[in-house]
């Protein structure tokens, strides 16, 4: 397959090994993309590949530790050697497993370890590998840089303190990274994820949570890893070829309404209300 809106670009996608970045991957790839899949759990981002490659399109597993620099260089040297050239960078590695969720608490709870961990994978990951891709894309006068955010990265909330933190310093980097290098082709976005539940990420948290969630997206439903990922596509490919610097939601208008809104739906269908 090299038809398609990606037709012979070549896309990093860290993280990918499951989850949306999987999904992303795959999707790229569908639009004639060739794909890295720089992921810390190789034996995963082994079995991405094989989908892709049964698509007919090429992908590499790379074993990276975005938070490691010696790590991020290594996959991007590689990269060059497999593919000569770096068109997308796609920062979707983040650290979001039951553990960190455990440490990454309200301030006063907050387990400092879990706050660097979340830092390192999180954010300095994506400038790590921005900083080794880009000079990269410089040399093609183009690319799309992408990073993953979330709503958590825009308004307080309770707990997961640090992953918010990090997801809001993503926006910052994107703008920084699109101001830094526009002239040179390079664009850059944040994309502002809604709850899409993944089967890593999500397998432990509870129905209970997901429906407070839920009600608060505007959508029928939550999203899912295939919405998401034509969003990733979009971003990464020319028809956005004019959308720099921004932040695309994709959460289903989860950020886009007051915080009453939930609870006011719920009284209007008690009460029979349609006014306040
Ligand atoms: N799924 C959602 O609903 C949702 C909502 C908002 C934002 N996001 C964002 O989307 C992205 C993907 O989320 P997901 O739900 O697919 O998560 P996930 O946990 O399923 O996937 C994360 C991936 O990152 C990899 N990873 C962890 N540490 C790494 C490291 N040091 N180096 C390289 N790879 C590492 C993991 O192995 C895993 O494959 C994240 O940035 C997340 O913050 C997701």
């Amino acid at each position: 397959m090299t038809e398609g809106k990606l037709a012979g670009r070549v896309a990093i996608v860290t993280g990918a090994a499951g989850g949306l970045g999987a999904e992303a991957a795959k999707v790229m790839a569908s639009h004639g993309a060739n794909i890295i899949i720089a992921d810390i759990n190789k034996t995963a981002a082994e079995t991405v590949v094989s989908e892709i490659q049964g698509m007919g399109q090429s992908a590499f597993a790379i074993e990276t530790d975005v938070s490691q620099e010696e790590s991020v260089a290594e996959m991007v040297k590689e990269t060059i050697r497999q593919f000569g050239r770096i068109d997308i960078l796609h920062n979707n590695a983040a650290i979001l497993s039951e553990a960190q969720r455990q440490g990454d608490l309200d301030v006063i709870n907050m387990d400092v370890e879990a706050w660097d961990r979340a830092m390192a994978v999180n954010l300095r990951g994506a400038m790590l590998c921005s900083k080794h891709a880009i000079p990269h894309m410089i040399k093609l006068n183009r690319g799309s840089v992408i990073n993953a955010t979330s709503g958590l990265g825009t308004m307080g909330d309770l707990t997961l303190s640090a992953y918010a933190a990090s997801k809001a310093a993503l926006i910052m980097l994107a703008k920084s990274i699109a101001a830094q290098y526009g002239k040179q082709g390079i664009r850059a976005n944040a994309l502002l994820i809604g709850l899409a539940p993944a089967e890593n990420a999500h397998a432990t948290m509870p129905p209970a949570l997901l429906d407070i969630i839920r009600e608060n997206h505007l959508t029928p439903e939550l999203g899912t890893p295939r919405q998401i990922a034509d969003a990733v596509a979009f971003l990464a490919c020319d028809e956005s070829s004019f959308v720099s610097g921004s932040v695309l939601s994709v959460d289903g208008g989860f950020c886009s309404h007051t915080p009453s809104m939930a609870a006011m739906r719920k009284m209007f269908a008690e009460t029979g209300k349609k006014s306040m």
